[in-house]
């Protein structure tokens, strides 16, 4: 049995034989407002390791690598080992979420170019809001290292737009997660999956993500579902 180094809210993080690499597990829980709404689906997990599995496939074929490596079996994946940078960094195209509850934009309003937010993670902070110079003063990275990522988050959102637009479906915002590998790169990690993704149905605005368990107003499996299909049915389709 592997050992566990680290359990997160939906995943679990193991050592592997090989001291590069780390299996992540997803869970089938589902969190929402850091923690306070908590349930667990059955088929979440597998779920959302297959989507997050053939997006990253897909970003590295678009040429944007990440820690992903393969999935192991329905709930797990083998990854390159990095040490979490504690920032989470959203990217948003059209506002929505926290954006509108803090800065009172109108709904919808497209965001051109795309707008960078920067997170500290920190659940006993309820992941606040900061700048660049807290995320300097809160992580180890330098400027450059701190603007790369900031120039990378963009790029991701360039690719996955494309990968979710042959799903039929816009890419509204998303979190990404860098972490810093044995050499000392810096490399996308975490999840990219609708736990992490708000993706509305281009055809009739549906949210396809984790807003139907936030706001209470659908079942999860049922969507997350629709989104896998809708990823494998993309890739046959090339
Ligand atoms: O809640 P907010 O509008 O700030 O979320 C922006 C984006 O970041 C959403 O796509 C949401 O799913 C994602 N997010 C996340 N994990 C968090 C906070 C937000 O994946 N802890």
């Amino acid at each position: 049995m592997n050992e566990l180094l680290y359990e997160g809210k939906a995943k679990r993080v193991f050592r592997t034989d090989d001291p590069e690499k780390l299996l992540l597990e997803y869970k089938d829980d589902a969190t929402a407002f850091n923690g306070k709404k908590k349930e667990s689906f059955r088929g979440k997990g597998e779920l959302n390791n297959r989507i997050s599995s053939e997006v990253f496939r897909k970003l590295e074929e678009k040429g944007v690598p990440s820690h992903f490596l393969e999935r192991l079996s329905d709930t797990e994946q083998l990854v390159r080992k990095t040490e979490i940078i504690p920032l989470e960094v959203v990217v948003r195209n059209l506002a929505t979420g926290s954006l509108v509850r803090r800065i009172g934009i109108e709904e919808k309003t497209p965001l051109t170019p795309p707008l960078i937010e920067l997170f500290y993670k920190n659940d006993e902070l309820d992941d606040p809001l900061i700048n660049d110079r807290h995320a300097l003063m809160l992580s180890d990275l330098t400027y450059e290292e701190l603007m790369k990522i900031k120039e990378k988050a963009l790029e991701v959102n360039d690719v996955l737009i494309e990968i979710f637009e042959d799903c039929d479906l816009d890419l509204v915002d998303f979190k990404l997660e860098f972490g810093r590998n044995t050499e000392g790169s810096i490399l996308l990690s975490d999840e990219v999956s609708p736990d992490t993704c708000r993706l509305w149905d281009k055809q009739t605005g549906e949210k396809m993500d984790k807003d139907v368990f936030r706001e209470g107003t659908g079942e999860l499996v049922p969507v997350y579902e629709k989104i896998l299909q809708r990823l494998e049915d993309a890739t046959c389709a090339k």
